[in-house]
């Protein structure tokens, strides 16, 4: 008989239990890919193992937590949940270890020489290549210099750099000294990123001259200066040289290249607290003030680690291909801390998917002989929109996976994709999960290597994840075959901790909804196998081109009241609808104020967030209780005006005939 000790908690209190496994009369397993419970025999196949990440979530984590990271002082205690109610997630407590470390210099004696990043630089066939001991380097001097700069251990340093190796290097730079990176898409405009900087209260950003996207230019310094205008926090501001413009200096700003060439590439790494914030990443919700997540240092790293390598079969040497920017989490887990934790080589994409033309994915691919490529829906659906030819140039062999990630992939989608891209040989692996969820929590693999992958649905839940269907009373849904809300009711490392500076609205929105559970805001259906499709998301939040979207209206002055909300968009997924209703003494004339509204949405939050179409009406349709009927307005947004259902709690139910009218008559 074998026994283990694991900690259990009975009234709050940590007990260490006994209990007795079979013997080792069964051979070692053959399915499940962890070499960390090969002891355990009776875990023979992804579902046992499943089974066990739930019941004993301690043992499955310390297990995978002592092989996969490195510590500087082991921990004593894996998950301490006494706190769960007040939202106080703790695992591994009392141990220590750097996230930069594990990412990088664990790797350099065997891997020193291997390459690490691949940059695709935004023209095509002017790549470069950046091994272990390279990045080291860089994110030494820049360590150095965040730290002789003033840059401690828990200070936000807001990041707002095209994808580049040097984006990495700050990051990791910054988890190396401890101080919390605040990445912000550069795509958005100045506002959105004064907002961040100032809600992070940040005394450091680091940003580039001009970015390079599609053979355009982007004014990156020029955002920042606008930006730091309104930050009085910001003491300084770093500037990579990426197209060495003559941009204007000023007296806070330093020039990166030239001053980390000053600095010893030797940093001492600051040997971290397991729950020591590792970054924070905004995402929209409901209202306008976008969230800035926070994740850990252990937890989040031993997640994306254990993610990458499972869900994508991720084996040593391979390339590894996340085509997402940066400023999502999706690069942040996927292209830095997933792949470097694991000591693989990874890709970052500067350009678009149609630059210079619609085959540059798959240019791409062939030249830099990828294994694995992750990307969002909304590219696929419009690179099969201008037909095959593009993909069947190109030798695609060396793909093995096809991932991607952000919102539910239609049917034609997945199909193009496994049968022109992948050749009919390669697993489509849609992988469900948010920037609240750290790692992906749901998708087809792992399961048994030959388990059926159904089109369009991330099917099954990762290890350590619970998968939970709630009604509209609040009560798990049981039976298979139905929808609900998708919650989670287990504890996994990589769940996020807080939103900066306010951690009731992270218990109102993630933990108080269903007690006991998470509540991710998507819904979902599971059908009678038992696995699992998104539906999509159950608040405001509209998704396009899987970036998600608050849909809070802000004022104009000539605009009385208005509302904004998402409606199925062939490629973007959704689209953009806003009904706007105009003062009475508004002077301007229609076009002049939609032209300025779509204006006013480029400044102060991104171009990809302005409306397709706006709608001029005479009313919204509130209810007597003073909310906006949503349901109604995403009905005509749909074009489907024949059946609005109840609509007895309208304050003014003639409204909405008034609304379908003006549509009608723009049509
Ligand atoms: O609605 C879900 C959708 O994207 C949301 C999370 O957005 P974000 O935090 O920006 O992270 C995106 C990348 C992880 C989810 O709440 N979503 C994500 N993946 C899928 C998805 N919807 C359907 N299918 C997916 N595979």
């Amino acid at each position: 008989m074998y026994s283990l000790i694991r900690s259990v908690r009975r009234s709050g209190i940590l007990v260490r239990q006994a209990y007795k496994l079979t013997s080792f009369t069964r051979c070692l397993n053959t399915t499940t890919p962890f070499p960390e419970f090969r002891d355990l025999t009776e875990l023979r196949s992804h579902q046992d193992l499943h089974r066990f990440s739930l019941t004993d979530p301690q043992e499955f984590w310390c297990r995978l937590a002592r092989s996969r990271l490195k510590w500087d002082k082991d921990f004593t205690t894996t998950l301490d949940s006494a706190g769960l109610q007040e939202g106080k997630i703790a695992w591994f407590l009392e141990g220590r270890l750097n996230a930069a470390e594990n990412c990088v210099d664990r790797h350099l004696p065997t891997k020193g020489d291997q390459v690490a990043l691949i940059w695709e630089r935004d023209e095509p066939g002017t790549q470069e290549y950046y091994t272990y001991r390279q990045l080291a380097d860089m994110v030494g001097q820049i360590g150095n210099l965040l730290r002789n700069s003033g840059v401690s251990k828990g200070d936000r340093v807001a990041i707002y750099l095209p994808m580049a190796p040097i984006t990495i290097a700050t990051m990791l730079a910054c988890a190396r000294i401890g101080a919390i990176h605040s990445v912000v898409f550069a795509g958005f405009s100045s506002d959105a990123l004064a907002s961040r900087i100032q809600d992070a209260k940040a005394e450091t950003v680091v940003t580039a001259d001009q970015g390079v996207r599609g053979g355009k230019v982007v004014e990156l310094k020029r955002a920042v200066d606008d930006a730091v205008s309104r930050c009085p926090t910001v003491k300084r501001v770093f500037v990579y040289q990426r197209t060495e413009a003559d941009v204007p200096m000023g007296k806070q700003d330093i020039l990166l290249q030239k001053a980390m060439c000053a600095e010893s590439s030797h940093c001492e790494p600051v040997s971290m607290e397991s729950e020591d914030t590792l970054f924070m990443l905004y995402t929209s919700g409901s209202t306008g003030k976008p969230k800035g997540i926070t994740h850990s240092t252990a937890g989040y790293l031993l997640y994306t680690a254990t993610t990458f390598k499972h869900v994508f079969d991720y084996k040593d040497g391979e390339k590894f291909g996340c085509v997402a920017d940066i400023g999502w989490i999706t690069g942040h887990s996927y292209a830095l801390y997933g792949p470097l934790s694991n000591g693989g080589t990874t890709l970052l994409f500067e350009s678009t998917p149609t630059y210079p033309n619609p085959g540059r994915y798959w240019e791409m691919v062939e030249r830099l002989q990828l294994n694995h490529i992750y990307l969002a829906p909304t590219s696929l659906r419009l690179l099969l929109k201008s037909g095959d030819s593009w993909a069947l140039d190109y030798d695609l062999s060396s793909l093995r996976k096809l991932g991607c990630v952000g919102e539910p992939l239609n049917y034609e989608a997945w199909e193009w994709y496994y049968r022109v891209i992948g050749k009919e040989r390669c697993d489509i692996i849609d992988t469900w999960w948010q920037t609240e969820t750290g790692g992906i929590c749901i998708s087809p693999r792992p399961s048994a290597p030959k388990a059926h992958i159904e089109p369009g649905m991330p099917m099954r839940p990762f290890f350590g994840i619970d998968p939970v269907l709630i009604d509209h009373d609040g009560q798990e849904v049981t039976e298979e075959d139905a929808n609900g809300a998708l919650c989670i009711r287990s504890i996994w490392p990589g769940m996020a901790r807080s939103i900066y500076g306010d951690h009731k609205r992270f218990m109102d929105t993630y933990l108080n909804p269903v007690p006991g559970m998470y509540y991710t805001g998507d819904g979902a259906r599971r059908n009678k196998d038992g696995v699992y499709q998104i539906t999509g998301r159950m608040d405001d939040v509209v998704n396009v081109s899987g970036h998600r979207l608050g849909t809070a209206e802000d004022g104009h002055p000539s605009v009385a009241e208005s509302a904004v909300v998402g409606y199925p968009h062939d490629v973007k997924g959704e689209g953009v609808f806003a009904f706007v209703v105009l003062k009475d003494d508004a002077t301007e004339l229609e076009h002049e104020i939609a032209e300025n509204l779509r204006l006013k949405v480029k400044e102060e939050i991104a171009s990809f967030a302005q409306p397709d179409h706006i709608l001029f009406t005479p009313g919204l349709p509130w209810t007597r209780s003073g909310k906006i009927m949503r349901r109604i307005l995403r009905k005509v947004a749909a074009n489907q005006t024949e059946d609005f259902g109840d609509v007895s709690t309208l304050a003014n139910p003639s409204v909405v005939e008034s609304i379908v009218e003006r549509q009608a008559e723009l049509q």
